[in-house]
This record gives structure tokens, sequence and C-alpha cells, in this order.
């Protein structure tokens, strides 16, 4: 069995973007309520004295957008300095970074995720439902900061979308020739948003392999992240071009990680909702952590039979109550 050991941590539902993948239309109404947030004290109480002490050593910070949560470098400073954190990340949509990235790597965030889905100015403010007219320079201004500031690996997110973003594969993946940034390319999950792209829904990542080795060629990296990305790179090139896979591949049986919502909600399984247990809750209802400790292990044993692998056995119901933004991907 996969240990278990990298737990993404969804900060605040809230987002400055309205990605067509990840947050559908309305879902923005049902945003939770600010006193049903885990509070900083409570995410630092569960990492202490329930997470390290279950073996968890690597933590992603989500959102919506993280960069949004009140106190968010505080937060990252509290974390890296747990003896225990072996790696402390963030995927962030990269809008506001310009103003925190130098902030963040001086409060110990080392490494960081950042979706950019289009490198056209017009395409991106429709992928991102964002009206302003500069939108799209101010996230790869964020990207560039980021850069400067030393975030390394510095890894680019790109849902590929049909017929919006898809002619821009080889522009995108040409982004890791000359620098040494991770760019990936992820097949678009239909979560609580399937009807969205009705004609094709997702572009297999065979198939923009076939695209990117084609005009320079493709050879496998021998860099392997922590997360579910198939790793190659092009010939000659300083950084990597990831792939990630879970419509056409199953990566389940490599998966360890588990996700905890903005609101306390500890999920097993990205795709699939069951085994959910509420931190917050027991928190608040005067649980000891050495009560919640027992169930997030009893959770943890449970894990492999509740990975999205068991979709042909039945367990996925195919009904998403929460959409990715919630989920923080
Ligand atoms: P690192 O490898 O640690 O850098 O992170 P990551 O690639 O796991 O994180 P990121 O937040 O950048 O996620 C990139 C894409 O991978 C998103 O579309 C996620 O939804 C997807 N993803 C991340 N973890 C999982 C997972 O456990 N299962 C599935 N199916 N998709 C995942
Ligand atoms: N399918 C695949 N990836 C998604 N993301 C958000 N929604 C989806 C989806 N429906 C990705 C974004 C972001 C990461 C956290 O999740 O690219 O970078
Ligand atoms: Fe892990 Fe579920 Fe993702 Fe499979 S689908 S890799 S079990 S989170």
């Amino acid at each position: 069995m996969n240990r278990v050991d990298y737990l993404r941590i969804s900060l605040i539902e809230r987002c400055n973007f309205r990605c067509q993948y990840c947050m559908p239309e309305g879902a923005e109404l049902d945003y939770v309520l600010r006193q049903e947030l885990l509070t900083h004290e409570e995410i630092i109480i569960l990492l202490k004295e329930v997470f390290i002490p279950l073996g968890f050593s690597k933590f992603r910070l989500t959102g919506g957008e993280p960069l949004l949560r009140p106190g968010i470098v505080d937060l990252v400073q509290d974390i890296a300095s747990l003896s225990a954190t072996e790696d402390l990340s963030m995927t962030t949509n990269g809008f506001l970074l310009s103003t925190f990235a130098e902030d963040l790597y001086k409060a110990g965030l080392k490494r960081i995720n950042i979706s950019l889905d289009s490198l056209n100015p017009e395409t991106f403010k429709t992928i991102v439902g964002h009206k302003k007219a500069d939108i799209w320079h101010k996230t790869w201004g964020g990207i560039q900061t980021a850069y400067e500031v030393g975030f390394n690996p510095l890894k680019l997110n790109i849902v590929v979308i049909p017929g919006v973003n898809e002619s821009e594969i080889e522009d995108l993946a040409e982004l890791s020739i000359n620098k040494n940034w991770h760019i990936r390319f992820i097949e678009f999950m239909p979560i609580g948003n399937a009807e969205l792209f009705s004609d094709r829904t997702w572009v297999p990542s065979e198939e923009i392999r076939e695209k990117i080795k084609q005009k320079w060629g493709l050879i496998e990296s021998n860099i392997k992240g922590n997360g579910p990305a198939d790793v190659f790179k092009i010939p000659g090139a300083k950084g990597t071009l990831g792939f990630i896979s879970q419509m056409s591949e199953c990566f389940c049986d490599r998966c360890n990680r588990m996700r905890l919502s903005a609101d306390g909600w500890l999920r097993p399984c990205l795709l699939n909702e069951t085994g959910q247990i509420n931190l917050k809750n027991l928190l608040r209802n005067n649980a000891t952590t050495i009560d919640i400790k027992e169930k997030v292990a009893h959770l943890l044993a449970l894990k492999p039979e509740i990975n999205y692998k068991e979709r042909e056995s039945g367990n996925d119901t195919g009904i998403y109550n929460r959409t990715m933004s919630q989920i923080g991907g």
C-alpha cells in the first residue's frame, strides 16, 4: 500500500477568477461563511497533533485562491517552521503573486504551482471569466516575480480545453526550453461541471505528447515529483513537461494524499466523496486531538477501498456536491 503523507489544505473557497472548468456558474453563491473556516490556530493544531503524528510531512496550500486568505504569510511561516514539514507548497492562480511572492518565499514557501491556461490575453480572459483588460499581464507578471524571487521548482498548470487553448500546446510547451519551468498539461476532470464542454470533454495526454514530439522530440525525464504527473522533457530543455492524465490513466495505486477543505472536511479521494469526516466540527465539539487522530487513522486504513480506482466497481456515483474550486484541485 502506498504511503499517504501529503495533505492538500484548502484555505478559502473564494477565488478572484471564475475558471470555467473549476467554478461552474452559480457556485460562488454557496461560499462557506467566514466563521465556518478552519482558523489559523485550528489548522496548526490539526497538523501538530493529528497529521504529523500520523506521518504526514508534505503540505500543499490551495483554495479557491489561497492568497485571498487573510494572514496567509503568517500561516505559511508557521507551517514551514514545524520541524516535521519536509515539503510546503502552494497552488495559486498567480494574480496576486507580484504582491506576495517575496514575503511568501521569506516565510518559507519554496515551491509553487501556478495555473496559466493561455498565452493569449483574450483567450485567458474567456477561460478565467474575468473582464479586466490587464488580467493576463498581471498574472504573467506574478509568474515572473515568483521566478525572480527564486521559487524552484516553478510549475505552470494548463487544463487543456478542446477548441479553446488546444492550439497553444506547442507555444506553452516551449516555455520549458529556456527556463527551468515545469509545464504541466492536465486532462479536464468533470467534477460538478460535466456538461461544460459537451462535444469532447478532455484531450488525452497521449495526443498532446504526440504534438510536442512532432515538433521537438520528447524524452522521459528522470525527475519525479510528489504528485500524479508523468514527467518528460524536450531534448536539451532546461525545464520539463508533465502530464496529469486522470481521465485516460489511473494513478490511484500511487495515491499519496488526502484533502482538507476550508471548512474542515477531510476527504480521502478527489474524485469520490466517500468517507469524509469533518475535523472542524469534532474540534469545536470538544473532541480531543487523540480521538480525532484515531478517526483519521481509521480513514487512512479505509482509503485504498475508497480510492477512485474503485470506479469500475461502482464506487463512483458521478455526483459531486463540491466543485473543484471548493476542493482545491
Ligand atoms: P506536486 O506534484 O506536489 O507539485 O503537485 P500536484 O501536481 O499534485 O498539484 P497541483 O495543485 O498543481 O495539481 C495539478 C493537477 O493535478 C490538478 O488538476 C489537480 O486536480 C490534479 N491532481 C492533484 N492531485 C490529484 C489526485 O490525487 N488525483 C487526481 N485525480 N488528480 C489530482
Ligand atoms: N480538471 C482538471 N484540473 C482542474 N483544475 C481545476 N479544475 C480542474 C478540472 N476540472 C486544476 C487547475 C489548478 C489545479 C489546482 O487544479 O489547473 O491549477
Ligand atoms: Fe488519489 Fe482519488 Fe486522485 Fe486516485 S482519484 S489519485 S485515489 S485522489
